[in-house]
């Protein structure tokens, strides 16, 4: 009978001092939500395998990229994907970093549409409103195994230009950035850029 007592005292003082313990490692134990494991493990991909995207999955990156938020709603945007290997060869060559187009299945540029902007031709809200889609499909990407870099096009002029001759694009389209996409050809880890400094509390 005493023993019994013991086993049961001693288990309700285990089951206390794990219930006391400090949470410990707080960004592992966010990992073990799938999308913060997903934002946390996107890295630029350059490398990419001899392997075509299934089509389901660019619908997907697609969509991804338009359920970004934009301002007032605008969704000023339109995207051109490219799978045609001599247009990748030649957004390649021409852009001084995107040398790894050539070697991708497939790219999307991401564009803006100055026709359907917030505040007309000199809208300073679409480059926003696109940088968030890219983040969209960049993170869509890694979550679905695929690799993809961000390329800057924009705000170069001489690159917007470059890439509206190769795609021939109407004058109120506006590219903002080339995305190479594919499975990686290795397994790569992300940066940790994470930095207490960075962070203040509700004042400088
Ligand atoms: C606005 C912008 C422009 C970028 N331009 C290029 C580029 O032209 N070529 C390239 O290879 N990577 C480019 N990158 C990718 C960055 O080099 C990359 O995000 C950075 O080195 C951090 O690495 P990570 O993406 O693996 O975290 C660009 C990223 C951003 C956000």
């Amino acid at each position: 009978m005493t023993q019994r007592i013991v086993s049961v005292l001693f288990l309700i003082s285990s089951l206390w001092l794990v219930s006391c313990t400090p949470t410990v490692n707080h960004s592992k134990r966010m990992d073990s939500n799938k999308t913060v494991h997903t934002i946390l493990n996107r890295k630029s991909v350059r490398s990419y395998a001899k392997k075509l995207v299934e089509k389901e999955k660019v619908d997907t990156l697609l969509r991804a990229a338009m359920s970004a938020p934009t301002a007032v709603n605008k969704q000023p945007w339109a995207f051109v994907v490219i799978d045609n290997p001599q247009i990748l060869e030649k957004l390649s060559t021409s852009l001084p970093y995107a040398k790894m187009a050539a070697s991708a299945p497939m790219a999307i540029v991401v564009c803006g549409d100055l026709n359907k902007t917030l505040r007309g031709q000199d809208d300073p809200y679409w480059p926003l409103d696109c940088s968030a889609a890219s983040e969209n499909l960049l993170l869509a990407a890694e979550s679905m195994g695929l690799g993809a870099v961000w390329t800057a096009v924009y705000p170069e002029k001489d690159r917007t230009e470059i890439v509206s001759e190769i795609l021939s694009l109407p004058e109120y389209i506006v590219s903002f950035n080339l995305i190479p996409v594919g499975y990686p050809k290795h397994p790569e880890e992300p940066k940790d850029k994470f930095k207490e400094e960075n962070i203040h509390y509700n004042q400088w």
